[in-house]
């Protein structure tokens, strides 16, 4: 019932726009990936008493985020199953003031928790409060051909990466100017990796996790979602070419000026 509420059905719908399209391309494995939005602005001064509740312990790491909502898939959760069955994949969740866990406020017996990676979630939206950002929402998936290239120790460190997305595909320094945050392997689900992504969001929209994929912050999701698309695309065409047996010549550091010069480019973040 909650989800069919005007506002927050066009976050829903937009969840399972973003969980076809990744399933479409590929990047949704089974139950890969997961999707938060906040929707407290939406949720202020909604009648939610109807609703039965389940309180999930978490230990809440930021007391900014006490009393919020946020809209997120459920840990397990298939996203190409979001668009079909909302009710069961996402979970509208508010944070206990207590900072001790979470309620569901959607709540069925056969929910299950929110994500895995909620640590992570939670310590991005703390950071996006605290720094005055614009972000709403924040999507974390498993892009091919950005995880490849996380594999080859010559591109494995922020800058080769950066270099070489941005040379591959003018359209990489266009929309993404101050290029992606790289974190060195770390434990998917750990408050380790979240911490190591919200160092580098200080100055990204896109946060790359060596050998897992990569997260990346929007005022909504399809906002995230473009980023992420542009960086992989710039990687499946070095794999093109690598496959086809060449070296891709790519963009020279004059052509890269030309570009900063001619767009105006400067960091979104
Ligand atoms: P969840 O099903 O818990 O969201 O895990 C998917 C994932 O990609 C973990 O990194
Ligand atoms: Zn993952």
């Amino acid at each position: 019932m909650l989800f069919k509420k005007s506002r927050l059905k066009k976050v829903i719908e937009d969840i399972g726009e973003v969980g076809t399209l990744l399933w479409q391309k590929g990047w949704a494995e089974r139950n890969a990936g997961n999707v938060s939005v906040d929707v407290t602005e939406i949720m202020a001064g909604m009648v939610i008493s109807e609703q039965k509740k389940k309180k999930i312990v978490f230990k809440i790491p930021d007391e900014i985020l006490a009393d919020r909502f946020y809209l997120v898939t459920a840990t397990g959760a298939r996203l190409r199953d979001t668009k079909k069955f909302p009710e069961e994949n996402i979970l509208l969740v508010m944070i206990d003031k207590k900072l001790d866990g979470y309620y569901i406020l959607n709540y069925t017996d056969s929910q299950r928790p929110s994500t895995s990676e909620f640590i992570s979630h939670l310590l991005i939206y703390a950071f996006l409060l605290r720094n005055n950002r614009k972000e709403r929402a924040i999507l974390h998936t498993h892009p091919n051909h950005i995880i490849a290239l996380t594999h080859i120790k010559k591109y494995a460190n922020e800058k080769k990466f950066n270099k070489l997305i941005w040379s591959i595909h003018p359209e990489v320094k266009v929309v993404i100017p101050e290029g992606a945050g790289f974190v060195p392997y770390r434990c998917p689900g750990t408050e380790e990796l979240g911490n190591e992504t919200i160092k580098r969001l200080k100055n990204h929209r896109i946060v790359i996790w060596e050998k897992h994929g990569c997260v990346a912050v929007g005022k909504d999701l399809l906002e995230a979602f473009d980023l992420i698309d542009t960086i992989n695309k710039s990687a499946e065409l070095f794999f093109i070419c690598k496959s086809a047996g060449f070296e891709p010549e790519g963009l020279s550091d004059r052509q890269i000026k030309g570009l900063i010069k001619n767009f105006n480019l400067r960091s979104h973040v």
